[in-house]
């Protein structure tokens, strides 16, 4: 599919119209372009991001977003709603986690813009909570979200990198214990982890922050909702919550399997406290005494509407089926993999898994399925290809589907074997060719995306 599609079929705006055009023409042209794009996931061969996939749940939430769209939920005199909504998605988040084990401190939370939000609130609630640590450093597993760099980078904080276990793909234990020093403020660990969908030792990452005195961040953006259904159901899933001692943040976002719309996520702390620490007052401004929860100022009620919408519509139930059908196509999914020699199942996942082969390049795998209109994601150290399974997976069929044409993929990368493939490892891009100067690529297929009516003729 070309990245500009829609050049020749709709106007390109580089001002804003003169005269403003029909709501009926922008509808349809809207429409044109979800009517051309959702067909990519309703197949069901698509890697993550589409979690619900029932169009009858998003228009649900629409009509629960459109009661509150235009509301600012920064001016809470005017919303109680919005205070309503979030303390309610907050609770139900923190009991989901495990919260009733704590005892010693009042859980709190925040709802972010989505799983970034989550872990940069998380890393400058640690920050703001240490003032006396002038340079501060948490330890990230290499598996952990780049949004603990990003976090690093902008406040400040240094990320020491962990190295994991290449069989398990969970973090190394005693790397970490050896970089603990007086400036670390937090551990981290993910539950699961983007790459592999592998849980990292929590019981253990725990006991050593106690250890230390220091905070352990646990990243469940993609499992939060998910993976406490999952050990319900009886699955092999180790503790990840408040019940882990040592346990001090959570972060899971409702955008992914909690089903509700984009933009939001749950960043929750056993402590007060430590969520308060990272509140931003400016108190002698003169447009007033300002302060916000979190990094952002305006805040979207329709987003806490519609989020709270799906938690409550949902109940324990339709989460606990979901994520029953979820768990049992991705296990089979699983399965079908394990039928093939050369391709080998990185560490041992649940929802989410990693393909990689020994005995070819795993790209062209990517390359065969790309043509029978799968998308998978792309990895590095080592090469590999991963899908993580949500609802779309469990439709009749796709599992079938799956297995014939990974049979067929695995034939033909054996004929190819390690010359170079088409796809590579972008996130999210799905991009093709290799290069010598990667991070120029990168930047370069940024900057294409947002400025893309430059490139237009
Ligand atoms: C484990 C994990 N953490 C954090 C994130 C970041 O979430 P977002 O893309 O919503 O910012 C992701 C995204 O896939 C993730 O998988």
């Amino acid at each position: 599919m070309s990245e500009f599609p829609y050049a020749d079929r709709f106007a390109v705006h580089r001002a804003l119209p003169e005269t403003g055009e029909g709501r009926d023409d922008v509808l349809a042209t809207l429409a044109a372009m979800a009517a051309a794009e959702d067909p990519t996931w309703e197949t069901g061969q698509c890697s993550g991001t589409m979690y619900c996939g029932d169009h009858e749940h998003y228009e649900f939430l629409n009509e629960a977003f459109g009661h509150f769209s235009h509301v600012n939920s920064l001016q809470r005199d005017m919303c109680p709603s919005s205070t309503k909504f979030e303390a309610e998605i907050i609770a139900m988040t923190l009991d989901l986690l495990g919260a009733s084990h704590v005892s010693a401190s009042q859980p709190a939370g925040l709802v972010t813009s989505g799983g970034t939000g989550s872990i940069m609130h998380a890393v400058l609630a640690y920050r703001d909570a240490r003032p006396d640590v002038s340079r501060p450093n948490i330890i990230k597993p290499e598996t952990a979200h780049p949004a603990f760099a990003k976090a690093g980078h902008l406040f400040g904080v240094e990320v020491k990198v962990a190295p994991i276990d290449p069989a398990t793909t969970q973090v190394d234990l005693d790397w970490v214990a050896s970089h603990v020093d007086a400036s670390t403020i937090a551990l981290v660990g993910s539950a699961c982890n983007y790459g592999y969908g592998t849980v990292d030792p929590i019981s253990e990452l725990g006991a050593l922050a106690l250890a230390h005195g220091v905070g352990l961040h646990v990243d469940a953006c993609l499992g939060g909702f998910l993976l406490p259904f999952g050990r319900e159901l009886g699955y092999d899933i180790p503790a990840f919550d408040y019940s882990v001692p040592g346990v001090t943040s959570i972060s899971a976002d409702t955008h992914k399997y909690g089903y509700a719309l984009k933009g939001t996520s749950v960043v929750t702390f056993a402590d007060q406290a430590l969520r308060n620490a990272q509140y931003f007052y400016q108190t002698d401004w003169s447009g007033g005494k300002y302060c916000s929860p979190g990094i952002d100022g305006s805040r979207s009620g329709g987003l806490l509407a519609a989020t709270w919408a799906a938690m409550v519509s949902l109940g324990k139930d339709g989460y606990r089926a979901y994520a029953r059908d979820i768990f049992a196509t991705a296990a089979a999914m699983i399965e079908a993999v394990g039928e093939h020699d050369a391709l080998r199942v990185m560490g041992r996942p649940s929802f989410l898994f990693s393909i990689t082969s020994d005995e070819f390049e795993i790209y062209h795998v990517n390359d065969f399925l790309r043509t029978r209109g799968w998308r998978l994601n792309g990895q590095q150290y080592p090469n590999a290809i991963h899908m993580a399974v949500t609802r779309p997976q469990t439709q009749p069929g796709v599992l079938e589907r799956w297995r014939r044409d990974l049979a067929d993929a695995v034939d033909y990368a054996q004929t190819k074997g390690f010359e170079p493939a088409q796809s590579g490892s972008i996130y999210g891009g799905v991009a093709g060719g290799s290069t010598s100067d990667v991070d120029a690529v990168v930047k370069f297929f940024m900057a294409d995306m947002m400025d893309h009516q430059m490139s237009l003729p």
